[in-house]
C-alpha cells in the first residue's frame, strides 16, 4: 500500500524555517545512586548499558502544560515572536496534564497566544517531529505563517518505580520551536515520517483509556504504567531510524558526510553508536545529552536542538539531519537547512 506521507516529493514553494527553539528542564535531579536506593539497579549498570548519568524530575505541581510554556517562551524569545503573532500551537506529548482540554490549549492560556488554534500531537517520542513537518506543511500551504511546536513529557508520571528495565530510562523536559517561512532559506528541506502499529505492544501504556479504564484493580496491576520489551524495542529503534535517515538523505541528493551535525532521539547511547557506526561519522558528528536528561520522550529531540542551536554546532545555512523513534511504533527523519 503507498503511503502518501513517504511518497510525497519534497515541497520546495514556501517551506518552514525554524526561527528560534526554547527548552526547560525541571530543577530535581535524580542520579543513579538516587535509583540505586529505590529498585535493585547500579550506576556502573545503568551507565554501560544506557550512558545515563542523571535526568530531571518535575515538581508534584509541575505538569506537562508548565514545562511546555516555559520552552515555549524561551523560543519565542530567541525567535523575537509575539504570541499574538502565534497561528498555531501544536504540542507532542503522551503525557497530557489530562486526557482534554488539549496541552497545547493549556500552554495557550498559559502564554497568552489568543490568535493561536491548538492541538495535541501523539506520536510518543517522534512527536517532535511529526509536529514540526505538520507546521511545515501548514505553512507551505499558506494555511499560516508562524507555528509553535512543543515537545513535551512528565515521563516521571507514568513510569513505574518499581521497574529496573523502565525506571532508570526516563526523564521530564520540554523542548519548543517557532516555525515561519524565510525567504531565501529552504528550511525544511525533506522528511520522512513512518508508523508500523504491528509492534505497538513492545512500548505502550495499556491502561487508563477506555480499553482498561481507570479502576481499582487496574491501578493495583500497573496498567497505567510504560511497559517495554527493552530488547525488540532497541532493535526497531536502530533499523527504522537508519531506514529515516536514509530516506531523506537519497532524497536530497546528500550522503550522511555532508551533514552538520546529526540530532538523534536521546534513548541509549549504544542506539547512537550503532547509528553513528552504519553511517560511518565519529560520534561528535552527534549532539548528545542523554547523559544528563535520560529519555524525555517528545521532548528529547527538542531539549538536543535547542542546546546544540545555543552552543553553535551549526550556522545559518548548514544542513543538519533530525531522527527519532517512539512507541507506536513511529519513526521520523527531517533534513533542515538552518
Ligand atoms: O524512546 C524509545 C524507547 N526506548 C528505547 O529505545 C529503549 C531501547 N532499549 C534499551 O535501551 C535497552 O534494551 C535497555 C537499556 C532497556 C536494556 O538493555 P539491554 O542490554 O537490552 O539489557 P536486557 O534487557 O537484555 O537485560 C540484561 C540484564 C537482565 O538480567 P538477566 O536476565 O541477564 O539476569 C536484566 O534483568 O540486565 C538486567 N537489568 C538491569 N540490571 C541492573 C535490566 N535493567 C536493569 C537495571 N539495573 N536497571
Amino acid at each position: 500500500m503507498k503511503n502518501s506521507l513517504r511518497d510525497t516529493p519534497p515541497r520546495s514553494n514556501r517551506s518552514a524555517s525554524i526561527i528560534g527553539t526554547g527548552s526547560y528542564v525541571p530543577e530535581r535531579i535524580m542520579t543513579n545512586a538516587d535509583l540505586e536506593a529505590m529498585v535493585e539497579t547500579n550506576h556502573q549498570w545503568i551507565v554501560e548499558r544506557t550512558g545515563i548519568y542523571e535526568r530531571r524530575i518535575a515538581a508534584e505541581n509541575e505538569f506537562t502544560s508548565h514545562m511546555a510554556a516555559k520552552a515555549a517562551q524561551a523560543a519565542m524569545e530567541n525567535a523575537g515572536v509575539t504570541p499574538e503573532e502565534i497561528d498555531m500551537i501544536l504540542v507532542a506529548t503522551i503525557t497530557p496534564d489530562m486526557f482534554f482540554p488539549s496541552t497545547a490549549c493549556q500552554v495557550q492560556r498559559q502564554i497568552g497566544a489568543k490568535n493561536a488554534t491548538c492541538m495535541d500531537v501523539n506520536a510518543a517520542c517522534s512527536g517532535f517531529l511529526y509536529c514540526v513537518e505538520i507546521a511545515n506543511q501548514f505553512i507551505s500551504n499558506h494555511g499560516c505563517e508562524t507555528v509553535l511546536v512543543i515537545g513535551a513529557d512528565k515521563l516521571s508520571s507514568i513510569v513505574n518505580w518499581e521497574d529496573r528495565n523502565t525506571c532508570v530510562l526516563f526523564g521530564d523536559g520540554a523542548g519548543a520551536a517557532i516555525l515561519r517561512h524565510r525567504p531565501g532559506s529552504k528550511g525544511v528541506v525533506t522528511t520522512y515520517m513512518g508508523s508500523d502499529g504491528n509492534y505497538g505492544d513492545i512500548l505502550h501504556m495499556p491502561g487508563g483509556g477506555c480499553a482498561l479504564p481507570i479502576t481499582r484493580d487496574n491501578v493495583d496491576a500497573k496498567l497505567n504504567t510504560l511497559q517495554m520489551n527493552g530488547r525488540e524495542t532497541f532493535k526497531q529503534a536502530v533499523t527504522s531510524m537508519m531506514r529515516a535517515a536514509n530516506t531523506v538523505l537519497d532524497r536530497c541528493g546528500l550522503t550522511a558526510q555532508d551533514i552538520k551535525c546529526v540530532i538523534p532521539h536521546q534513548a541509549n547511547i549504544r542506539i547512537i553508536e550503532a547509528m553513528a557506526d552504519r553511517m560511518d561519522l565519529t560520534m561528535d558528528r552527534f549532539h548528545i545529552n542523554l547523559d544528563k536528561y535520560g529519555n524525555t520522550s517528545a521532548a528529547a529531540v527538542a531539549i538536543a536542538l535547542d542546546e546544540a542551536a545555543r552552543t553553535g554546532r551549526f550556522q545559518k545555512g548548514d544542513p543538519i539531519l533530525l531522527v527519532v523513534f517512539g512507541g507506536g511504533l513511529t519513526f521520523a527523519s527531517s533534513v533542515i537547512e538552518w
